[in-house]
């Protein structure tokens, strides 16, 4: 089976983890990029002006640089942070621009204390082609997230 894992990381703790699900399953990492990255204050969620708040509140697209050729891959692990209970838009952004069918889908998100309750749902309508959706959760340590993905594999 080849496995991709691909995230999206405003502020790094996603990415350490992306990285070493990548490493363990010996499969291809690809990083989601917005074209324009966020910076402290667009992240501060507690200025109604911020750019994060602004994004969300409009449900905004936020473009990306690169999108990656799922061609060939069967497992896709998605990553990113809990933003407002979901994913965050530039996640939906990217979602919509690649090709699903047929591929098996696997979310994995780092929070400041929610759960993943509805993210998957939320993210179902931006990915063209309907991939099954086979594991979605929330994780705080390196160990719990490749003991779950190991039995996905
Ligand atoms: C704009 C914004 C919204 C967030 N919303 C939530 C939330 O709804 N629930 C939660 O538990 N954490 C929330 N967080 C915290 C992040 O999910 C958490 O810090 C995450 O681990 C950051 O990952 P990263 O370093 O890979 O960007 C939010 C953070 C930001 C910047």
């Amino acid at each position: 089976m080849k496995t991709l894992v691909t995230y999206f990381s405003a502020s790094g703790t996603t990415a350490a983890l992306a990285e070493a699900l990548a490493e363990r399953l010996g499969a291809d990492l690809f990083e989601i990029r917005p074209e324009s990255p966020y910076s402290p204050a667009d992240l501060r969620w507690t200025n109604p002006l911020a750019r994060c708040n602004r994004e969300k509140i409009g449900s905004r697209d936020v473009p990306v640089k690169e999108l990656p050729d799922l061609t060939g891959y069967d497992l896709v692990f998605l990553g990113f942070p809990i933003w407002y209970y979901g994913a965050p838009n530039v996640v939906n952004t990217f979602c919509k621009g690649c090709g699903w069918a047929g591929k098996k889908l696997a979310l994995f998100a780092t929070s400041g204390g929610s759960g993943i309750g509805k993210t998957a749902e939320k993210l179902r309508p931006f990915l063209p082609g309907g991939p099954e959706i086979v594991g979605a959760d929330v994780f705080r340590t390196q160990a719990d997230l490749i003991s779950w993905a190991e039995s996905l594999v």
